[in-house]
């Protein structure tokens, strides 16, 4: 069963339809990135995913169960943190105080000082900062900040919109090898959206690719990578 799974999804702002007959599935365990030209639709899927935006049509699944009746904060506490677009800390309130509020969901309370002191040791600058306020930050510390957050809740499924959004190489280098590690040491299971088609496919098990609200890839990363219908998506239809 995968971890998981969206079967036929339609997505509507009003009576726009942005998402059509949407099917994919991630399995436990592994990373798997959504790509896509802009306004394609990512952000809308990870939406839907946590429950911010409410589907038309079709079945989202977590764990063989439909998760897309629920309210966002039952979806977290099944198991999935979501990290926004534009990272979204809090900028007036201290690093510490924002970590502190990703472990607001029972499954993340009970854990609080394990996972608080696991978060420093993947970012030890949030260690260092954690008193300074969080939009004092730079753009990379608070992206730090805000993976940091949702990892405070324990998540078995971590959805990141855009994560390498602005930041330096050093600082995506950095990422790059967080991301790795959550994976390959602690098992957890990866979705992530990203305009960075080769860097995406190349940390991700398998990759999905929107055009116009529609699934037109999907496959192994290094397949998809490798595809000609990969380039007519992205540098336009012969
Ligand atoms: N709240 C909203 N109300 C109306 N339309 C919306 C809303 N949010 C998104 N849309 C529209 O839905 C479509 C998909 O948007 P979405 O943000 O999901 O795309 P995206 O692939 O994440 O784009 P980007 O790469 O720019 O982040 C776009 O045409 C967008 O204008
Ligand atoms: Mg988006």
């Amino acid at each position: 069963m995968p971890l998981l799974e969206l079967e036929a999804l339609d997505v509507c702002y009003g009576d726009l339809q942005v998402i059509w007959a949407l099917s994919l599935a991630v399995e436990r365990g592994t990373i798997a990135c959504l790509l896509g030209p802009n306004g394609s639709g990512k952000s809308t899927i990870m939406n839907s995913i946590t429950g911010l935006v409410r589907p038309r049509a079709g079945a989202i699944r977590f764990q063989g169960e439909r998760i897309d009746r629920l309210p966002t904060y039952e979806i977290i506490e099944r198991g999935i943190a979501h990290v926004l677009e534009r990272r979204r800390v809090f900028p007036f309130m201290s690093v510490l105080d924002n970590l502190l509020l990703g472990s607001f969901p029972p499954r993340g309370k009970a854990k609080r000082s394990d996972q608080l002191a696991r978060v420093f040791a993947l970012f030890p600058v949030l260690a260092q900062r954690q008193a300074q306020l969080a939009g004092t930050l730079s753009g990379g510390e608070q992206q730090m900040l805000a993976i940091g957050r949702g990892l405070m809740a324990r998540p078995t499924l971590l959805l990141v919109d855009e994560p390498f959004l602005g930041l330096a190489p050093v600082v995506i280098r950095e990422l790059l090898d967080i991301f790795a590690r959550l994976n390959r040491e602690e098992g957890m299971t990866i979705l992530l959206v990203e305009q960075n088609v080769e860097m995406a496919l190349g940390m991700s098990h398998r990759g999905f690719v929107l055009e116009s609200g529609r699934l037109v890839i999907q496959g192994p990363a290094r397949e998809v990578l490798e595809s000609v219908e990969l380039r007519q998506v992205f540098l336009g239809r012969p």
